[in-house]
C-alpha cells in the first residue's frame, strides 16, 4: 500500500505481542487516556511472559528492607550493586565495546537499574501482585529477586493481574490469533523511514492494515529452532527450548531497517528435562540448577563426565562437544541421566515432588541400576567420603549421604531423570536508545544511527542490554522498564498525530 491511498493515522498505540513488555506498554499507555490495540498470534495471551518462575528484579526496595531486617545474612543491596553485576554479568560484550557503543550499552542498563525500584512499586503498589519474596540468584551479590508467597509462579501472577486491568478499560482491544507480518512505512530522502503502522493476518483472511505508533514486543528467539536461531548459532539448530515454539519476529524489524545486536548471544540450559511420555517434544520443563547444588550427579551411559557445578556454560559445552546427539526429524538432543541420591532427594524436596509427579523423574533401588550405574554411584561416594579424589574436580557434594557411612544398601532409593541440553534465552534483538526508539544505521554509513519515527520496542526482542549473558529476574524487569517507557512515548506519538 502506498501512503496516498491510506487513512488518516487511527489515535491509538498498536502494541505486538501479549508478554510482560506488551502489557506493561498497553497499560502505561492506556493510564495516559490513549486507546491501546493489541495484537497477538498466538489464541491466548501471555507469551513466555506466563512461564516465568524465579522472579523479577529490583535493588532497594521495601521487600528487600523486610527481608533483610528479619535474615541479615540477605545481604545489603543498592542501585549502585546491581548495576556492578549486571556490567560483569555483560562480559566482553560490554567491556570490548567501545567509544560511543560502550556508552550507549552502559545507559541501557543504568536505565534498567535505576528505574528497578518503580518497576517492582507498579506491580506490587498500584497493580496489587504479591512480590514480598526476595531470593538471591546466581550472578548476583544480593537477594533481589522477587516473587509472590503463594503457590502461583511470578510470571503468572504478574501477567493475568495485568491482562485483567486492561480488560476493565474501554479503550483496550485484544486481538489473539492475529499474526503481524510487515510494518507500514513511508521512506524519507535521507534513506531512513518512517513506520506508519502494521500489516496483519488472522487466521483466514488476507492481509489488514492497522495506522497509529507502533510498539514492538514480539519476544525471543530460542524456540524458533530451525529458523533464527539456526540462522545466527547453526550449532543450536534444532535444539529443544524451554521457550514455546514460534518464529522470531525479527525480520519484520530489519525490513524496516532496524539494526540487530549481539544475536548469537545464547543462553543454552545444561538440563531441561526430557519427559518419557513425549521425548520428542520440543518445548521441555527445566531441571532447576539447585538439584545439582544440593547433590546430583550427571551420568552419560552410566559414568560421570563433569564436575556438575561448573558453570552452565561448561557442562553444556561439555555435553554437546564431547557426546553424539541423538536427531529425530530435525530435533536433536543429548543422552544425559540426573541422579539424586536420598540425601540430596531430601534437600530438593517440593522440586523432586513436583518432577515425580510430572513423570519427569523416577525413584529406582540401587540394585536395579544398571552395573556402570552401580559403580559409579559407589566410586563417587568414595569421594564425598573424601577416600578419593574426584577426577573431575568437583569439591562440595551438597547433601549426597548415600554411603557415607562406608558401605552401600543396595534397597536405597535413587532419584532419576534424562535431561539435554536446551535453549532458554536470547540476549541479543533490535538495537534501542533509552527512550525505546528502534534504531537503524544510514544505509551505506553504518556508523550513523537514527530512530525510526513511529516504531518503539521492549523486551526480549530488543539487544544490548544484557550483553554476553543475561542475569536470572532481569528480563520480566526489561520488560516492565522499557515497556512502561515506550507505552508513555507512543502514546504521546498518538495524542500528537
Ligand atoms: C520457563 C521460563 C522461565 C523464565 N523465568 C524467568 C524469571 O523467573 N525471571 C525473568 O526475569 N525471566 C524469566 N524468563 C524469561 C522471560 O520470561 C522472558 O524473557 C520474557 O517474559 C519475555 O517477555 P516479552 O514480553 O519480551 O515476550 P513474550 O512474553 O515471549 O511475548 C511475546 C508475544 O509476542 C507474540 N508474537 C510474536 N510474534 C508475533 C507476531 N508476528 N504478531 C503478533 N504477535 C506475535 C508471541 O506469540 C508472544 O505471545 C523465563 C523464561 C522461560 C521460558
Ligand atoms: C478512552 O480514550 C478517549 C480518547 O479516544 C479518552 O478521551 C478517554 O478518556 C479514554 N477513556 C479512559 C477510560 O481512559
Amino acid at each position: 500500500m502506498t501512503t496516498s491511498d491510506m487513512p488518516p493515522a487511527a489515535k491509538q498505540v498498536i502494541v505486538v505481542g501479549s508478554g510482560l513488555a506488551g502489557l506493561t506498554a498497553s497499560y502505561s499507555a492506556l493510564r495516559l487516556g490513549v486507546p491501546v490495540h493489541m495484537l497477538e498470534r498466538s489464541p491466548k495471551p501471555g507469551g513466555n511472559s506466563i512461564k516465568a518462575s524465579s522472579g523479577i528484579n529490583g535493588a532497594g526496595t521495601r521487600f528487600q528492607a523486610q527481608a533483610a531486617s528479619a535474615n541479615p545474612q540477605a545481604g545489603h543491596d543498592s542501585r549502585d550493586l546491581f548495576y556492578t553485576d549486571t556490567l560483569r554479568s555483560a562480559g566482553k560484550r560490554l567491556s570490548q565495546a567501545h567509544g560511543r557503543e560502550h556508552e550507549a550499552r552502559e545507559r541501557l542498563i543504568g536505565v534498567l537499574v535505576d528505574q528497578s525500584v518503580k518497576a517492582i512499586e507498579l506491580l506490587s503498589d498500584e497493580l496489587g501482585v504479591d512480590l514480598s519474596v526476595v531470593t538471591r540468584l546466581g550472578g548476583h551479590s544480593a537477594a533481589r529477586t522477587h516473587r509472590g508467597g503463594g503457590k502461583m509462579p511470578p510470571g503468572a501472577a504478574i501477567v493475568t493481574t495485568l491482562l485483567a486491568k486492561l480488560k476493565e478499560n474501554e479503550n483496550f482491544t485484544l486481538s489473539t490469533s492475529t499474526t503481524v507480518t510487515a510494518l507500514t512505512t513511508t521512506s524519507s530522502p535521507d534513506g531512513f523511514v518512517t513506520v506508519k503502522g502494521v500489516e496483519f493476518t488472522r487466521s483466514g483472511s488476507g492481509s489488514e492494515t492497522l495506522l497509529g505508533p507502533v510498539v514492538f514486543a514480539t519476544g525471543g528467539f530460542a524456540g524458533d529452532a530451525h529458523g533464527l536461531l539456526a540462522k545466527y548459532r547453526s550449532d543450536l539448530a534444532g535444539l529443544p527450548s524451554t521457550n514455546d515454539a514460534r518464529p522470531g519476529a525479527h525480520d519484520i524489524l530489519t525490513a524496516a531497517g532496524a539494526e540487530l545486536v549481539d544475536m548469537d548471544s545464547v543462553q543454552i540450559h545444561p538440563t531441561g528435562f526430557i519427559d518419557p511420555a513425549n521425548p520428542t517434544a520440543m518445548v521441555k520443563f527445566l531441571a532447576a540448577e539447585m538439584l545439582r547444588g544440593e547433590g546430583g550427579i550427571l551420568l552419560h551411559k552410566g559414568e560421570r563426565f563433569v564436575d556438575e557445578l561448573q558453570t552452565r556454560e561448561v557442562v553444556s559445552g561439555t555435553i554437546m562437544e564431547g557426546m553424539e546427539p541423538e536427531e529425530k526429524d530435525g530435533l536433536r538432543q543429548w543422552d544425559v541421566q540426573l541422579l539424586l541420591d536420598p540425601g540430596a532427594t531430601k534437600a530438593a524436596g517440593n522440586h523432586v515432588g513436583f518432577y515425580l509427579f510430572k513423570g519427569l523423574m523416577a525413584k529406582k533401588k540401587v540394585k536395579d541400576l544398571d552395573e556402570t550405574t552401580r559403580k559409579t554411584v559407589e566410586e563417587y561416594a568414595k569421594v564425598v567420603r573424601g577416600e578419593s579424589e574426584d577426577k573431575l574436580g568437583r569439591t562440595s557434594f551438597g547433601h549426597w549421604d548415600l554411603g557415607l557411612d562406608g558401605k552401600i544398601d543396595p534397597d536405597s532409593e535413587v532419584v532419576i531423570g534424562s535431561v539435554t541440553p536446551i535453549t532458554h534465552f536470547t540476549m541479543g534483538g533490535a538495537l534501542i536508545n533509552e527512550k525505546g526508539q528502534v534504531l537503524a544505521s544510514k544505509p551505506g554509513e553504518p556508523s550513523v544511527k537514527k530512530p525510526i519515527e513511529g516504531l518503539w520496542a521492549a523486551g526480549e526482542i530488543t539487544g544490548g542490554i544484557h550483553g554476553d549473558n543475561r542475569l536470572g529476574g532481569s528480563s520480566l524487569l526489561e520488560c516492565v522498564v522499557f515497556g512502561q517507557i515506550i507505552g508513555e512515548e507512543a502514546a504521546k506519538a498518538a495524542r500528537e498525530n
